[in-house]
């Protein structure tokens, strides 16, 4: 059955957590899905993943619809939410509305991501108005990685910590279904859980949270360029991959593949006419 924002508002009620994954394109999608895995975040981390560039900041509308897109004819039953990238929603409200519905519209997003606090609470607010569930994104957001001054563990000052929680509090209040707390200490993102009536969403933030999302190439272990210290791999799939790549180069080479029963006959008939 489809799951929908009430599928997290539910599980939260109840205390059962959820799981999110992210995904780029359909056959991931479908894998994913048919695992049972409640939601699927087209993460404008696919600028990493997919695109090879270094951060998220080059990511465009038309990158995310055309993945989007493709994540969502996979996905029967997953929640699908689709990543507003860098600029496409913190220059107005208008820009985030419309960029919010294109995102619905061409990439059949079932709800869209955004990152940041209070300062883009109108944003969130006039989004949801349209029609648009919004999951918000607070702690460590990508975005905003130059700001930062790197890939850093947030809200561990008083300050910090504070304005993480005054934040998450504000993205509810404007009508955020979901928040996802990116690189937060455990017991600060707890806290923040316990204090929420919409579900988190952790990544790096701990147990407490009210469910979990990795990079799905993280948790396989497909993407090498670096590892942060909260994935877990489930699987070795990029070891498994460049062996069999390396198998097929080598069966190709000395010719133990393609076999018979790889080929497609036809009659000596027809072929005697060619010579
Ligand atoms: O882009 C992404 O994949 C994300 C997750 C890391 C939460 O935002």
């Amino acid at each position: 059955m489809k799951k929908t924002v009430l599928t997290f508002a539910q599980a939260k009620e109840k205390g059962e957590k959820l799981t999110m994954l992210t995904a780029y394109d359909y056959s991931t999608a479908k894998l994913i899905d048919e695992s049972g895995i409640d939601s699927i975040l087209v993460g404008d981390s696919l600028g990493n993943v997919m695109l090879g560039y270094e951060d998220t900041i080059s990511v465009t509308v038309e990158d995310m619809i055309h993945h989007g897109a493709a994540v969502a004819r996979g996905a029967k039953n997953a929640l699908v939410i689709i990543d507003m990238p860098f600029m496409s929603y913190q220059t107005s409200v208008y820009d985030a509305v419309v960029n919010a519905g294109r995102l619905m519209k061409e990439g059949r997003a079932n709800a869209v991501k955004l990152e940041g606090g209070r300062e883009v609470c109108p944003q969130i607010k006039a989004i949801v108005d349209s029609g648009i569930p919004v999951c918000a994104h607070l702690g460590l957001t990508p975005q905003s990685i130059n700001a930062f001054g790197g890939f850093k563990v947030q809200g561990k000052s008083e300050a910090a910590a504070k304005k993480l929680l005054e934040d998450a509090l504000a993205v509810q209040e404007a009508g955020a279904f979901a928040v996802v707390l990116e690189c937060v200490p455990e017991k600060l993102a707890t806290l923040i859980t316990e204090k929420l009536d919409i579900p988190t969403i952790g990544i790096g933030a701990g147990a407490g949270c009210d469910g979990q999302v990795l990079v799905y190439a993280d948790m396989l272990g497909m993407f090498s360029d670096f590892t942060p210290k909260f994935v877990r791999k489930f699987a070795n799939t990029g070891e498994i991959m460049k062996a069999a790549f390396a198998e097929y180069d080598k069966a190709v080479k000395e010719g133990s593949y393609p076999e018979a029963c790889h080929t497609y006959g036809i009659s000596d008939d027809v072929l005697e006419k060619l010579y």
